[in-house]
């Protein structure tokens, strides 16, 4: 594409061909989809427990957890919504709210939570000033201003808490005793599998009164709910044979997770648009999980505190001749990195805690090996394909400050 005329040509090209993808926003991740699929016991269990309000009972609280992606939130929102259809049919006065405690500014305190229900009950309250317990006052007064059941979905519950502590739970489910026109119900719903076992056990009791557990999907599952969404997203005859069954099985590498398969179709429609293919194949998917993890591990990177960021980098220049990596060699460059960045070095044991969160973050391997009489050690490995690393290593020098 030299010349004016040649990018005219492109354009007119382009515009002749018929795109592949006709519906985008379907695979978007806040699309509501017509047909959940592989959920209908977890569907029929939190309908059967939600019920009840169609009789102004209260329903018992409930906690769903499972990994990501496993249809917790798209499934609870369904629910929800079928409830409040059935609901102002019948003219009962049931409410939801719903919020996701990941959002910052809403839910980074107790403070700004409980505003927020309130906001949500159509009670503004200032964004800071008042007491704790006056906030909660004012959203007691919205809920309890007229007879109804309010359904409270607390989405990434488990942030919440890391945020602010498991007390608000328990000052939530407790509400109840105060209220004398209202019944509140909630909802927590947590990413976290293990998320309960660490909760006080009276919020352990309240909250977990009713338990629902999304298991991961398979791939076969995952490829059905694949199709449903390609049938709209995409037009007739637009995908490869097989395409579908490789972004499943890159999506259930891990924990079958939804949401990243669904990424994965939407990226390989978009590389497969940008090439000008016809159709989009499976080396379009290679390309999309490419993109999709590079993009993730930068991502992470550069979200990282700077002592985990020097930690990371110290790791990344260790000598990659395939010699084992070790804790302690890490920690020595560590603290070289450390003078270099106006850093205060930390202690071996907590560089090592550092250590094992990268791990859990998926950057780097790291298996812990006795080494007999004198003590334990981690072996290191990088997670990272090399052609990725000098880039992460340049960021990580950027944000160093190095
Ligand atoms: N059973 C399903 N059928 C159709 N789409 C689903 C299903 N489960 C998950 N999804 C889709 O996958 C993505 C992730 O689901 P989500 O409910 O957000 O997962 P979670 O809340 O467990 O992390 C969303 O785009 C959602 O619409
Ligand atoms: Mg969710």
């Amino acid at each position: 594409m030299a010349g004016q005329l040649s990018v005219t040509d492109f354009f007119e090209d382009f515009l002749k061909k018929q795109p592949l993808l006709v519906d985008k926003k379907v695979l978007q991740s806040n699309y509501a989809p017509q047909l959940i699929l592989h959920r209908q016991s977890q569907i029929q269990q939190i309908a059967a427990i939600l019920a009840v309000s169609l009789r102004r009972e209260k329903p018992s609280n409930i906690f769903v957890y499972g990994k990501t992606g496993t249809g917790k939130t798209v499934v609870t929102q369904y629910v929800l919504m079928k409830l409040l259809e059935s609901a102002s049919a019948k003219n009962i006065p049931l409410k939801t709210v719903y919020v996701n405690c990941k959002l910052k500014k809403i839910a980074d305190t107790e403070y700004r939570i409980i505003a927020e229900l309130a906001k949500n009950l159509g009670k503004s309250v200032p964004a800071t000033g008042l007491p704790t317990d006056e906030v909660y006052n004012i959203f007691l007064k919205a809920l309890d201003s007229t007879e109804q059941i309010v359904v409270l979905v607390l989405d990434e519950v488990d942030r919440l808490v890391d945020k602010t502590g498991d007390e608000i739970l328990y000052n939530l489910t407790r509400l109840n005793s105060s209220l004398s026109k209202a019944q509140l119900s909630i909802i927590g719903i947590s990413n976290d599998v293990r998320f309960m076992e660490n909760l006080d056990s009276r919020v352990k009791s309240s909250l977990g009164e009713e338990n629902i557990v999304f298991p991961a999907y398979d791939a076969v599952q995952l490829v059905e709910i694949l199709r449903e969404r390609a049938k709209i997203a995409f037009r007739t005859n637009a995908l490869e044979e097989g395409m579908l069954e490789k972004c499943a099985a890159y999506a259930a590498r891990e924990h079958g997770d939804a949401r990243r398969a669904i990424e994965l179709l939407r990226v390989a429609g978009e590389v497969a648009e940008r090439e000008g293919s016809e159709i989009v194949k499976s080396e379009h998917v290679d390309r999309a999980e490419e993109r999709i993890e590079k993009d993730t591990v930068l991502e992470i990177t550069t979200t990282q505190p700077k002592q985990s960021q020097a930690v990371f980098y110290a790791t990344l220049l260790m000598p990659a001749d395939g010699k084992k990596i070790e804790t302690g060699n890490v920690y020595e460059k560590y603290k070289e990195i450390c003078a270099a960045a106006g850093l205060s070095p930390l202690t071996q044991r907590r560089v090592s805690d550092l250590i094992g969160e990268l791990d859990m973050l998926g950057l780097i391997n790291a298996k812990v090996v006795s080494k007999g009489r004198y003590g334990r050690t981690r072996e290191i490995y990088i997670n990272i394909q090399t052609d990725m690393r000098e880039k992460v290593q340049g960021k990580l020098k950027e944000e160093l400050g190095l």
